[in-house]
């Protein structure tokens, strides 16, 4: 599909500081482009000792200039601030925190920070060391306060062979979180769920009827992906179960990963026993082999295939709804849908939702193909009590936040 005009699309400036992790920026810069977003990069100095003007400027389609001295008739320092619809900074280094929090201005991407009144969103990557130190948190302290979003860097490897706090967040995280604030019209994120516990399931689960042989499905883990990571950043505690799912680990997020359903049950009721909302985003197995065998079962010469036994697994979303750890939390639903003989999706769901006995259902009427894998989602969402709020299609953050919205609405009663 053809981009829009340039005019008509959001016009995002991606700042990049000088960190190993502007490798990463040029996926970020690529996926910015491609979602129909008008880039303008603007690296410091050092960033281009990691990655070079012409790869900026290649990806982006843009001239790149890290001083203020070029062009200087088209008082690029103020001119390309004012314009823009959102800055973001990845990675944002200690040194460009700093800066951005004194008020430094000593290139083009400081001049920038500082001419924009856009939302600006800063993607932190640095060693742990320097993430932690007092300064760096009082800087970050310091931006926050001012309603600049600095997104917690991500747990991992870092440049070396340590491991810690600090790493850049992934590009499609850091792209999520882009679109979300440009999505609200550049209104600051909420921190509605500031204060609150919740435990998100993503993912498949995988029935094992030997060492290398497993019942499983198709679900990517990209909604319950989603869902964290807009909790997070709305200012939850957040919990991902996370069952065979091959995405990087939301930063900021604790995730426990798990095989089968067995496994995804017990660290959901575990988890869930503190939690003020619980999210089944996860597709669990509903049968397991009757036995699981040791060794690989071999093929037969004769022919034959050996006759697999099948067991039901236990329910997790109606164990917990009907046996409520916590009787004031809100349990969530998901349930994909085809009208069939006995009635539409919208009455199948509704029946659904009875049986389970959560108090929301996420309703994706997959008539039309499987959401599976897809960047894209539409829903709608059933309560309990009835009523029904449309989720018009729009990316898994976009209805991962309108599910949180609709979590907010029950615990404000
Ligand atoms: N679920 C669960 N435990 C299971 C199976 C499903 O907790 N063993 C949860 C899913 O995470 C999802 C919801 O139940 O939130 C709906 O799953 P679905 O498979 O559609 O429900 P079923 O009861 O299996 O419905 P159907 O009879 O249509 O297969």
């Amino acid at each position: 599909m053809a981009a829009p005009p340039t005019g008509t699309r959001p016009r995002v400036v991606l700042g990049v500081a000088g960190g190993i992790a502007a490798y990463k920026a040029c996926e970020l810069l690529r996926r910015l482009t491609e979602s129909g977003h008008d880039v303008t990069v603007v690296p410091t100095a050092a960033a281009l000792e990691f990655v070079g003007a012409p790869t900026w400027a290649a990806l982006s389609g843009k001239p790149v200039s890290t001083s203020v001295w070029d062009e200087v008739h088209q008082v690029p320092h103020v001119r390309i601030g004012q314009s823009a619809d959102l800055v973001v900074v990845a990675p944002a280094t200690a040194d460009l925190l700093a800066k951005a929090a004194h008020g430094l201005a000593d290139d083009l991407l400081t001049n920038t920070l500082l001419t924009a009144r856009c939302p600006v969103v800063f993607a932190p990557a640095m060693h742990t060391e320097m993430w932690e130190h007092p300064a760096t948190q009082a800087n970050v302290a310091t931006l926050r306060s001012r309603g600049v979003l600095v997104i917690e860097p991500a747990e991992g490897r870092l440049t070396g062979k340590d491991t810690g706090k600090g790493r850049l967040p992934e590009p499609d995280q850091i792209l999520d979180v882009c679109v979300g604030v440009l999505a609200r019209g550049g209104a600051a994120v909420p921190h509605d769920l500031a204060g609150r516990q919740v435990v998100v399931s993503a993912g498949g689960t995988r029935e094992y009827l030997d060492p290398v042989r497993f019942l499983g499905n198709r679900s990517s883990g990209l909604q319950g992906y989603a869902l964290a990571r807009t909790a997070h950043a709305r200012g939850a505690q957040v919990t991902l179960i996370a069952a065979n799912v091959a995405l990087p680990d939301p930063a900021g997020v604790k995730v426990v990963h798990v095989g089968t359903t067995a496994e995804l049950r017990t660290e959901v009721l575990a988890a869930a026993a503190a939690a003020d909302a619980v999210v089944m985003a996860a597709a669990p197995a509903d049968f397991r082999p009757a036995e699981v065998s040791d060794a690989k079962i071999k093929k037969a010469d004769d022919g034959s295939a050996p006759q697999l036994g099948l067991v039901q697994n236990p329910d997790i979303l109606k164990e917990l709804s009907h046996h409520r750890p916590r009787a004031d939390a809100v349990i969530v639903g998901f349930a994909a849908e085809t009208g069939d003989a006995t009635g539409s999706v919208r009455e199948l769901a509704a029946a659904k939702l009875a049986r389970k006995g959560c108090d929301l259902l996420v309703v994706n009427d997959v008539s039309a193909g499987a959401v599976f894998g897809s960047p894209d989602n539409e829903a709608v969402i059933l309560s309990a009590e009835g009523d029904a709020t449309d989720v018009p299609r729009g990316s898994k953050a976009a209805v991962a936040d309108a599910i949180w919205d609709r979590v907010v609405r029950r615990f404000a009663g």
